[in-house]
């Protein structure tokens, strides 16, 4: 069984795409151990509750020095014993210590195609008077292993989505998250669980045998 922490900073639906895909088996042989937010407020905490997972929040607010804030939420990590830490929209930068600590353990979910429109200060479609920038036809979505890099960490699976023409950024970005995002996140951590994927030479490897 493979022990995951979600973190999350707002709405949560990707969180949501993970609980439904354990409930209708589409996840297999995982648990949720606790859902951490930095953000009091974040819905994705209610989510949790109404699943009858723990939810907890620690933010950078609550510490005088980032230090002090990095080493609380590395206890507060270490504390759920999780084999996996998922990065559902989650908007704070990791301590470096905690990504030597869990390398190839946690993951991240990054709403284009890495690598393009990722990046320090980046979070999100970069989008430009409604359209992607230098009006980009395709975008999509990303999930891959956490390094101490910003979206630079090996690629575990990406879906392509279409741009149209009249697309509003929110009306992109729900497209993005529909038939992206809360497609690949989960099949992510399935494959996981059930051992398909490994790292090599800095590159995932996806056993397709029995899929
Ligand atoms: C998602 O679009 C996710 O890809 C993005 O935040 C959103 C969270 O939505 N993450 C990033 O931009 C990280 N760089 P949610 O709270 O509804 O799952």
């Amino acid at each position: 069984m493979l022990n995951i922490a979600v973190c999350v900073s707002g709405g949560g639906t990707n969180l949501q795409a993970i609980i439904d895909a354990i409930d209708d088996g589409t996840i297999t042989n995982t648990r949720i151990v606790a859902v951490i937010s930095n953000n009091s407020g974040a819905y994705a905490l209610e989510r949790a509750k109404k699943h009858g997972i723990e939810g907890v929040c620690i933010t950078p607010k609550q510490f005088e020095t980032r230090e002090s804030f990095n080493r609380a939420f590395l206890e507060k990590i270490d504390s759920y014993q999780a084999d996996l830490i998922v990065l559902a929209g989650f908007l704070v930068v990791l301590p470096e210590i905690m990504i030597k600590k869990y390398r190839n353990h946690i993951i991240n979910i990054h709403p284009s195609l890495i690598p393009s429109f990722c990046g320090t200060g980046y979070y999100g479609l970069k989008v430009h008077e409604g359209v992607l920038e230098r009006g980009v036809k395709v975008t999509g979505a990303t999930v891959h292993f956490v390094d101490e890099g910003t979206d630079t960490g090996p690629i575990i699976l990406q879906q392509p989505v279409m741009v149209e023409q009249d697309d509003t950024p929110q009306v992109l970005q729900r497209r993005v998250m529909e038939q992206a995002e809360w497609k690949i996140l989960p099949q992510a951590i399935d494959l996981i669980a059930n051992k398909k994927v490994s790292v090599q030479n800095g590159k995932v490897i996806i056993d397709t045998t029995c899929l």
